[in-house]
């Protein structure tokens, strides 16, 4: 583990932390190679943005605790495909970028997600389609 203080702290905190994932989440329900995912409720989008605070917050070492499903379990079926992937994580780095989070923060917040990239994309799996029709 890095001495000093956690990227927690030098991201700025909880609040930094939501602003950056609510970014995140407008960029992606803007970008019409994401709007296979926007077709469920507000309470599910809640959810899961919640979860996905959370879960940077736990990992970032700040004071929360993840309590959603594991990576694997919360992205089965979904067909992810490495374009998405990498259209997502671009999005992240937009996001990031503007709410003026320095380079090395920026690199070590996406590390927490490429981290889960083979629990999460399913190359191998049925070609994107819309999973409002499952
Ligand atoms: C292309 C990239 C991604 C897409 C399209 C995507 C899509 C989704 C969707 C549709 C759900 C909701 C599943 C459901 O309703 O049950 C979900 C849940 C979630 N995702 Fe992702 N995801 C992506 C990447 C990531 C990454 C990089 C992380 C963080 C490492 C992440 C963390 C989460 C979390 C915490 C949940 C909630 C887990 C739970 O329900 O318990 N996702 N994702």
């Amino acid at each position: 583990m890095r001495d000093g203080p956690s990227l927690y702290l030098r991201l700025g905190g909880y609040d930094v932390i939501a602003a950056v994932i609510d970014d995140l989440f407008a960029r992606l329900r803007e970008d019409p190679q994401f709007a296979r995912f926007s077709v469920r409720s507000l309470d599910s989008h809640h959810r899961a943005r919640q979860l996905l605070v959370d879960q940077v917050c736990a990992l970032a070492g700040g004071p929360c605790i993840y309590i959603g499903r594991d990576m694997r379990t919360s992205h089965a079926g979904l067909g992810i495909t490495e374009d998405e992937w990498d259209a997502n994580l671009r999005h992240t780095a937009a996001a990031l970028q503007k709410h003026g989070i320095a380079e090395p923060e920026k690199r070590e917040f996406l590390a927490l997600f490429t981290q889960y990239k083979g629990e999460i994309v399913e190359t191998t799996g049925a070609p994107a389609h819309d999973i409002a029709a499952r």
